[in-house]
């Protein structure tokens, strides 16, 4: 009898050999930590498609914080929900603003975690659009002010980096956008803080639970006309070249699951490091089904983060990260 020549069962055998051969491994390091903030007091409210994830008044939060850098994850991402909102987006680039606070109180109580802001207009903006817009007469449609919007994402990131904010990650899908707000940075006096472009940012559905937690759905026509069309490839290749060429220090794929082609090309075309976005439609599947008993929601994360890895992610912004990192200690 012919015996296969190749077997590639041998090195499956027991778990110390697979753990032996392992070519990617999944830490609590590789995480970063999606954070809601509010005013008032008092308040840890759960978001309803989000089961496990709260927004928090600032008087809350120090618990929140404190959890996080205990569990080993060194990151969070901070979205801020205004209590004032207005065409240009005030409250946004507010010295005082919810980002803002939320950010001098964390690096008070937590120096070492790094605190990365997301830099957009759309939960502070009426109309809920990125960017500056106005409705087209005819159409409906919203008619992006690219240029204008820019100095305005601009004050916002430099408030933000005056707050303490390490890494400034902008998600608004202006063109130019990096290029603006490198430029805002190095003449405020921030030439060392980092950006994290969300270079590949998809118009997906996978957003709709987010929009909830953060009240932030356009409230006139969508985001089409400034992130990418889910069918396209190669314009991620061209959104994440023009990025590095206005100065990106890292490059995000956002969302995630839905987009690993998309981390794969980019890991291959750029030595920048690449963050994936497991966004908030992604998490809030896997938690409907595992609050049904259809899948083993411990055993499905896992394996869905270390996918996003293995993909040629070397970052991860995860709601699951929490869980995740309890899940790799063993606990
Ligand atoms: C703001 C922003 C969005 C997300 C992150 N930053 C929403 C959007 O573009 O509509 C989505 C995050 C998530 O779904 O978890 N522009």
């Amino acid at each position: 009898m012919a015996f296969p020549i190749v077997r590639h069962r041998r090195l499956r055998q027991s778990a110390a050999m697979r753990s032996m051969v392992r070519e990617t491994v999944l830490t609590a390091n590789d995480f970063i930590y999606p954070i809601y903030v509010k005013y008032g007091t008092n308040i840890k409210e759960e978001i309803s498609s989000m089961p496990g994830v709260y927004r928090f008044s600032l008087d809350l939060l120090e618990q929140e914080i404190r959890e996080i850098t205990s569990l080993g994850i060194p990151s969070i991402m901070l979205f801020g929900l205004p209590d004032h909102k207005d065409a240009e987006g005030t409250s946004a680039y507010d010295p005082n603003g919810i980002v803002q606070e939320a950010t001098r109180l964390i690096k008070k109580w937590a120096p070492e975690l790094v605190v990365m802001a997301d830099t957009c207009l759309c939960q502070f903006t009426d109309h809920g659009h990125c960017g500056m817009v106005h409705q087209d007469e005819v159409t409906g449609t919203a008619v992006v002010d690219n240029d204008p919007s820019l100095s305005l994402l601009v004050r916002t990131a430099v408030s933000q980096a005056e707050a303490g904010a390490d890494v400034i990650a902008p998600s608004n899908m202006m063109d130019g956008f990096v290029a603006a707000i490198r430029e805002g940075l190095d003449e405020a006096g921030f030439s060392h803080v980092p950006i994290l472009s969300y270079s590949v940012k998809y118009a997906s559905a996978f957003y709709g639970p987010f929009r909830d937690a953060a009240k932030s759905t356009p409230q006139f026509g969508d985001r089409k006309t400034y992130q990418m069309d889910p069918a396209n490839a190669r314009e991620a290749l061209r959104e994440a070249d023009s990025d590095v060429t206005e100065g990106a220090d890292m490059l995000m794929v956002k969302p995630a699951l839905s987009y690993l082609d998309i981390v794969r090309q980019l890991r291959e075309n750029f030595d920048l490091p690449i963050v994936a976005y497991n966004v908030s439609g992604e998490y809030a599947m896997v938690k409907a089904a595992a609050a049904n008993g259809w899948i083993d929601e411990r055993a499905i994360v896992l394996e869905k983060l270390i996918s996003m890895k293995r993909a040629g992610a070397d970052l991860i912004i995860t709601y699951h990260a929490k869980d995740a990192s309890r899940w790799l200690r063993g606990e």
